[in-house]
């Protein structure tokens, strides 16, 4: 889809650090004199954010997987017509948390829903926006789920349905980005998220150097 901005979106298992890494990036991207629009999903807009609780209640244990990924759905197609596309018509660069590659693996393969089925509603909610850069921050599941665990303790959290699944769930939707990664390789790049964060977010600055002028 044509317009004027840059669209990049960070992935990576719960726990990985992206969530941090974006808004480092944002700032230094602020600092350059660039104008940023920070969006996350499942969220980024006040009517997303009532679907997102829904979605990670962890009281929800009885959605269904096909209602899952509608909703998923849901704030992405609200969050593209509200925030990005406007955004990015602009000339903004625009940085998700989280975007369509999530829905591919979480509930395309994790949930056996199929990449057909995701990729019909994207063309609804997202009508040819594709992300001009991925960045896959790539750990260990066990470092993931460690982390995902101290913080939904540390924070009481009730936003924790999609991290109680299983390990195998997490463990097959891990394999599932880096096979996306290998078979889109000019978009996503994998960075190692196992490193100390200044590490990483130089690593993160170097690739995003080369999109943004
Ligand atoms: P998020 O708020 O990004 O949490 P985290 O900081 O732990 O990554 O995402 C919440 C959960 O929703 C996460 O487990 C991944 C899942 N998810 C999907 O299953 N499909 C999707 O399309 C999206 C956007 C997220």
């Amino acid at each position: 889809m044509a317009h004027r901005g840059t669209f990049i979106t960070f992935e990576g298992l719960d726990g990985c650090g992206k969530s941090t890494q974006m808004r480092r990036l944002a700032e230094r991207l602020r600092e350059k004199g660039h104008t940023v629009l920070e969006t996350a999903e499942p969220g980024g807009t006040p009517i997303g954010l009532q679907v997102r609780r829904v979605l990670l209640d962890s009281a929800n244990q009885e959605l269904s997987p096909s209602a899952e990924l509608l909703l998923y759905f849901a704030c992405r197609a609200q969050n593209v017509d509200q925030w990005i596309l406007p955004a990015l018509e602009r000339g903004e660069i625009v940085l998700s948390d989280r975007f369509t590659d999530s829905s591919l693996v979480y509930q395309g393969i994790g949930r056996g829903l199929g990449a057909e089925a995701v990729l019909a509603l994207d063309r609804i909610a997202c009508r040819g926006l594709a992300p001009d850069l991925t960045l896959l921050i790539a750990i260990d599941l066990e470092t993931g789920l460690r982390r995902a665990h101290a913080r939904n303790k540390r924070k009481n959290e009730v936003e924790s349905r999609m991290d109680e699944q299983a390990v195998e769930f997490h463990r097959i939707v891990s394999g599932a980005y880096l096979e996306l990664a290998a078979r889109e390789p000019q978009r996503i790049k994998v960075i190692d998220g196992r490193r100390t964060m200044g590490v990483v977010e130089r690593d993160v600055w170097e690739t995003v150097a080369r999109y943004v002028s």
